[in-house]
């Protein structure tokens, strides 16, 4: 892919990309790069207004099933960055997977609960449990909290949003079997744009 994509171009998103970039430039580690980035995450979060109506539905033909979509907001054309609102109907859940990436993922409409897993004796093990309510966020700094589940609690959809260093859309990771510890490759796509052409 030749360039940025911006599936949703406004100022104030092209402005959040650009203090992004400038923080990920600036920092010496994915932990400092994080911590730089969270004041402008909060606001995003606590800001009504930004986000599209059609960003936040769900979608029948989404890669991770259950009506849950993966919007595309932003991409970096060379793959290092991308924004997307994940859209979960009440009562549904993503599988258990990976991300394959260091970012930050939190809750802009709705309530969640989040499982972590971690791989232990060839199976996955819930090793923490987190509800979240708008405005809660949280980082993932892989191999930490990588694996998750993520469930919608509220009678409302649930929407967060995610920033993460690839295309998280379009990479391949894994779906996770708790019990036999099996995993699947995995991509979820997004419903507003297109993987192209395999590597
Ligand atoms: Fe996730």
């Amino acid at each position: 892919m030749n360039g940025d994509e911006y599936a949703l171009d406004t100022p104030l998103l092209r402005e959040f990309v650009a203090g992004v970039r400038a923080a990920i430039a600036e920092a010496d580690s994915p932990e400092v790069a994080c911590d730089a980035i969270r004041p402008r995450f909060a606001e995003l979060l606590a800001d009504d207004e930004w986000l599209p109506a059609r960003f936040r539905e769900s979608a029948a033909e989404g890669g991770m099933g259950g009506g849950i979509g993966t919007w595309l907001l932003f991409r970096a054309g060379d793959g290092s960055l991308s924004l997307v609102s994940l859209v979960v109907p009440p009562g549904a859940q993503t599988p258990i997977h990976d991300h394959l990436a260091w970012g930050l993922v939190g809750l802009y409409r709705g309530t969640q609960d989040e499982d972590v897993y971690a791989e232990r004796d060839g199976g996955f093990e819930l090793v923490e449990r987190r509800a979240l309510g708008p405005g809660d966020f949280y980082a993932l700094l892989p191999p930490r909290d990588d694996i998750h589940r993520v469930r919608t609690t509220s009678a409302e959809t649930s929407v967060s949003i995610h920033l993460l260093t690839n295309d998280i859309g379009c990479i391949w990771r894994h779906t996770f079997d708790a019990e036999s510890g099996e995993r699947s490759p995995f991509r979820s796509g997004y419903v507003n744009s297109d993987c192209g052409a395999p590597d």
